[in-house]
């Protein structure tokens, strides 16, 4: 075997001894993960949950390398709800704190794979530290177009549902539009990155199955797929399974073949 036809094998056939033929997997445009597990991961370990933390963001830069590696053009990363605010004080701390280093951390391997960074969420929500950290990445990664990465943080799909609402609303109290001229593409274009393709499939490792209040307009017609394994672990073996599974789904959008 060749060295790039054993490259072409390599990942699946460590663990579970099935060969992927890499050029016949479907791979999604826009991609979505929850990164779920992280304290779960800290426990087993006997560490504090901002281990945990810290051990799933190093691994959203392997995400990056691995989306990269199969030409996925947009991941979407859930690191931090508007839910999460209710955590004890030191985790949110902790979860700021990282935040904060990251992107300047992480600049020079993000430009290496010519991945630009953008925000989904309240930002404005947000303490002005942390926004400028989010104009600063953004503005610093605009000129690199291989892949997008999106951080969702302070996000809530509800919540982005009503800010939608709100700024039609806005426009209707204006004058600009009447209530009846509302349409799905103009809600759609309301909501806070209306230029992203909507998910194609998203992730959630750890064993839980549900998706938290995560791309709740932009999720309708998203595959699912979950895995056992907690973040920190899910490396490029996990995400070729859920290619592996993304592939096999028939995506009918509601019709009778697949479109699009
Ligand atoms: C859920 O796991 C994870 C979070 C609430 C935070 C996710 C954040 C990161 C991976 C790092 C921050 C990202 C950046 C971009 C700096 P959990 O803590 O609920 O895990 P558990 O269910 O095992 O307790």
């Amino acid at each position: 075997m060749s060295a790039s036809e054993e490259s072409k094998f390599s990942f699946f056939s460590r663990k579970k001894n099935v060969q992927v033929d890499e050029s016949k997997l479907k791979i999604p445009t826009h991609l979505a993960v929850i990164m779920d597990g992280n304290g779960r991961w800290a426990k087993k370990r006997m560490l504090p949950r901002s281990a945990g933390h810290r051990a799933g963001a190093d691994n959203l830069k392997n995400l990056c390398k691995n989306c990269g590696h199969y030409g996925i053009k947009y991941v979407t990363v859930y690191a931090f709800s508007t839910e999460n605010w209710s955590r004890p004080e030191s985790e949110v701390h902790a979860l700021m704190e990282l935040f904060v280093e990251y992107f300047d951390r992480y600049d020079p391997e993000l430009e290496q794979e010519g991945i630009r960074v953008r925000f989904t969420g309240d930002i404005a929500g947000l303490p002005e530290n942390i926004q400028e950290v989010c104009r600063r990445a953004e503005e610093g990664s605009k000129h690199r177009t291989r892949m997008t990465l999106i951080v969702a943080f302070n996000y809530g799909g509800r919540r982005e549902i009503v800010q939608a609402a709100q700024k039609l609303a806005e426009k209707v109290k204006s004058g600009e539009i009447s209530s009846d001229e509302i349409t799905e593409e103009m809600f759609s274009s309301n909501l806070y990155l209306p230029d992203v393709p909507d998910p194609d499939l998203i992730i959630r490792p750890s064993g839980e199955e549900r998706t938290s209040n995560f791309l709740v307009w932009e999720g309708a017609y998203s595959e699912l797929w979950f895995s056992d394994v907690l973040w920190p672990d899910f490396g490029m073996e996990e995400l070729t399974e859920a290619l592996v599974a993304y592939t096999a789904r028939d995506r009918r959008f509601g019709g009778l073949t697949e479109q699009k």
